[in-house]
């Protein structure tokens, strides 16, 4: 209650449950001419193509089809990292597209000592890079590559600002700029959250390539701006197996039309580059979206989706972003798969794991830590099982 009053307090924004408006969630099993979705094949080959689109040209935007390739490069190597459990690879990755190139780097580290093909995580760094020397001698609690490599697991991260510059006034030297040779995004053209998932489906392009890799066991995950990026990517790419959104808030998981926390007004004004026009144009009239998150989420279906939030996040809208996750059930089950329906949110620090779906609300703030990658390793054990 004291942070309640502290936040409503220091802005303007809702933090007051009871002033949560009635709404009606769209519902992602109701085509946009109003037939019912009644079949799995019915979802996969009308409904999701149809909402994919709806979230590209409402908020993330398309991305380009111009052809390109993607090289690698290694520019650096351990062999015997974290005293011999891994190969560490500092590496580049080369877009070419007639003769212009763009580069981007990312860190791999694969297990030196397993039996059979290795799952494995890609983390979108939206807060630094963390070079191959860093990431052996430093331990983070946002990547704590070595713990996953111990529990079997490769890693790989790379960060946001090499692909996409996280500042609205940088568009001219990320890939986007590079791909429209130059030119201004178009009104529908992807924004800076796809451009970041768009990065991990080249470190997953990377990851297929490796022997000891197994492709069809690939999470993606990231952290607020990143875990919505990491909804997204998992939506856009169907070879990420499952997707990790931790904290991911408005414009990510939790649901625009509470209007609780952060708003979609707030949210395009101050971060105009993560979202198209059109998604701004909805700011104080949520309720006209003709979607909403949990269909985000559901276009991962029947893939694997793991939400976290934290209590005392509630600029993410941890309810929103549990009721979420919840409301895109039914998509799930009608792939044949299970996943969490019960609307009442889990005990605090307590995980609930149903199929395909998990979720936690860990106590504290705003952030990524160990309790959270030990929750999560639980749910790609349990999936993966
Ligand atoms: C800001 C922003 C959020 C975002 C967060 C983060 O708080 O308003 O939408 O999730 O930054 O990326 O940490």
């Amino acid at each position: 209650p004291d942070l309640v009053k502290k936040l409503s307090a220091k802005r303007s924004f809702n933090y007051d449950e009871s002033k949560v408006p009635d709404y009606e969630l769209p519902d992602p099993l109701t085509m946009n001419d109003g037939t019912k979705v009644s079949s799995a094949g019915q979802w996969m080959t009308k409904r999701r193509p149809e909402l994919l689109e709806q979230f590209r040209n409402l908020v993330y935007g398309r991305r380009p089809d111009t052809a390109y390739q993607v090289t690698f490069e290694t520019t650096a190597e351990i062999e015997n990292a974290f005293e011999g459990l891994a190969t560490g690879r500092g590496m580049k990755a080369i877009i070419t597209v007639d003769q212009r190139t763009y580069t981007f780097p990312f860190v791999v580290f694969t297990p030196n000592h397993t039996t059979g093909k290795t799952p494995a995580v890609v983390a979108i760094n939206n807060r630094y890079f963390i070079p191959l020397e860093k990431a052996v001698s430093e331990s983070d609690p946002y990547w704590p590559v070595k713990t996953l490599l111990q529990q079997g697991y490769a890693a790989a991260t790379f960060y946001t600002s090499h692909v996409d510059p996280d500042n609205k006034n940088d568009y001219a030297d990320g890939i986007r700029a590079f791909f429209a040779n130059g030119n201004p995004p178009s009104d529908d053209a992807w924004r800076s959250l796809s451009a970041w998932g768009w990065g991990a489906s080249r470190v997953l392009d990377y990851l297929s390539t490796l022997p000891s890799i197994d492709a069809n066991r690939v999470a993606v995950v990231g952290h607020s701006r990143g875990g919505k990026a990491a909804i997204w990517a998992a939506a856009e790419d169907e070879r990420f197996a499952i997707a990790y959104s931790n904290n991911s808030g408005c414009g990510g998981a939790a649901l625009s039309r509470r209007g609780y926390g952060e708003t979609v007004k707030q949210i395009t004004t101050v971060f105009p580059h993560w979202f198209t026009p059109q998604f701004a144009s909805y700011a104080d009239r949520e309720h006209e979206l003709p979607i909403d998150q949990h269909e985000a989420i559901a276009l991962v279906a029947p893939r694997a989706v793991y939400v976290t939030s934290s209590d005392e996040d509630l600029w993410a809208d941890p309810r929103g972003e549990y009721a979420s996750l919840v409301a895109a059930a039914p998509v799930f089950e009608l792939l044949g798969k299970t996943a969490i329906d019960e609307p009442t949110m889990p005990p605090l620090d307590g995980q609930r794991i149903v199929g395909q779906t998990g979720y936690h609300v860990r106590s504290g703030g705003h952030g990524l830590g160990q309790v959270d990658w030990d929750f999560f390793v639980k749910f790609m054990e349990s999936v993966w099982r």
